[in-house]
């Protein structure tokens, strides 16, 4: 089943256009406002919404991360974004004004299920993002949106997070609509350039021969790091996180903003360090990062830099230039993330690792 691939994760990865092709099918009605099935939630009960609480472990946490900058800037609704296993454990102030949204993947992770559990117990409303249908969490939630990933075997996850930042961003755009905060033709338009992404997607798979190249001639480096800004450092932090799951590397990822404040110390020759760069249109945003590349080049870094075509900005101070399709800077991460994906399982493969059953994981974890 794994259609001729070594791996079900490389087969997902190649999947992910259309996965999120299907993630968005069916989401506008005929007279353009967009609909969520299985949302159960009332449009009044979500326009006294003031807070929300993204709770969710691993990849899922980095997609509810994505997923804080594209409510906070569509929808003006506050949002903080918790780790599961963290969640209960601080007497987080809940009420029936804070939306509580759950992400994950297999429904059935354990810490994200308790914490649902007491929000739900405070009298929080629940919505679940999540790919099993039937699966515990969606079950005990007040509401859902499905992704449509189909089974995700790979123990790292990979179409099951673009889905969830699909996902996410149908939410922040349906709660847009809701409290008014954007315009119907707003919503449109970012929903034809979310309809854009299974074919950015697909050209961002053509740089697999680079990546994998990439993979070979650092197989023998024992730490990478990965330096994002805005929606790009919780791919950034994703990055890191399929590096360590799969190729068992010391892997960090960091805001690039932050690399001043310590992170920069760790910087030495021929330290190999990815680095998102924000589309041009933030120019502020994508500046501050190439300063960022060119402070850790100067002290000896290897710069793989994944860059939107047309930008040559950063060329000078690359070793290596990744070109990215031209997408908004929200919907960045879905592209970004794919020759991450691709860098990690081909370096777990160079180093003879099995890159769906990576050691002491499991696929669900269902133990607090
Ligand atoms: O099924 P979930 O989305 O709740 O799983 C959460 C994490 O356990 C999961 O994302 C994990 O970090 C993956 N192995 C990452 O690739």
């Amino acid at each position: 089943e794994k259609d001729g691939h070594d791996w079900f994760m490389r087969k997902e990865i190649l999947e992910q256009p259309r996965a999120v092709a299907d993630s968005l099918l069916g989401r506008r009605t005929a007279s353009g406002s967009l609909h969520l099935d299985e949302m159960r939630l009332a449009d009044d009960e979500l326009r006294e919404v003031t807070k929300i609480i993204i709770i969710a472990a691993g990849t899922s946490f980095y997609a509810g991360m994505v997923a804080k900058y594209a409510i906070e800037h569509w929808c003006r609704i506050s949002v903080e974004v918790e780790l599961a296993s963290e969640f209960r454990y601080r007497d987080p102030i809940l009420d029936n004004s804070t939306l509580v949204v759950a992400i994950s993947q297999s429904g059935e992770t354990a810490d994200t299920l308790q914490a649902i559990r007491h929000a739900r117990s405070q009298r929080s409303k629940v919505l679940a993002i999540c790919n099993t249908n039937g699966s515990t969490i969606p079950r005990e939630s007040d509401a859902v949106i499905y992704t449509h990933a189909g089974p995700e075997i790979g123990v790292a996850s990979t179409k099951g997070y673009v889905t969830q930042l699909v996902a996410c961003y149908l939410l922040a755009l349906y709660l847009a609509q809701v409290k008014g905060t954007m315009y119907g033709d707003e919503i449109d338009g970012v929903m034809t350039q979310l309809e854009a992404m299974p074919a950015a997607v697909e050209q961002v798979l053509e740089t697999a021969p680079e990546v994998y190249e990439l993979a070979k001639e650092y197989a023998d480096r024992r730490a990478f790091l990965f330096l994002g800004r805005h929606a790009g450092y919780p791919v950034a932090l994703e990055g890191a996180l399929k590096l360590k799951e799969l190729a068992y590397l010391h892997a960090e990822g960091f805001a690039a903003g932050e690399l001043k404040h310590g992170p920069i110390a760790l910087v030495d020759e021929g330290l190999p360090i990815w680095c998102i760069v924000p589309p041009r249109g933030r120019d502020f945003l994508h500046d501050k990062m190439r300063s960022g590349i060119m402070e850790v080049r100067a002290r000896g870094a290897r710069t793989i830099a994944l860059v939107e075509e047309g930008d040559d900005s950063v060329d000078a101070v690359s070793d290596t230039i990744i070109r990215l399709p031209k997408v908004p800077v929200l919907l960045q991460p879905l592209v970004a993330v794919v020759p991450l994906q691709l860098f990690a399982c081909q370096l777990a493969t160079e180093l003879g690792y099995d890159v769906d059953q990576p050691r002491n994981l499991a696929k669900s974890v269902t133990v607090e």
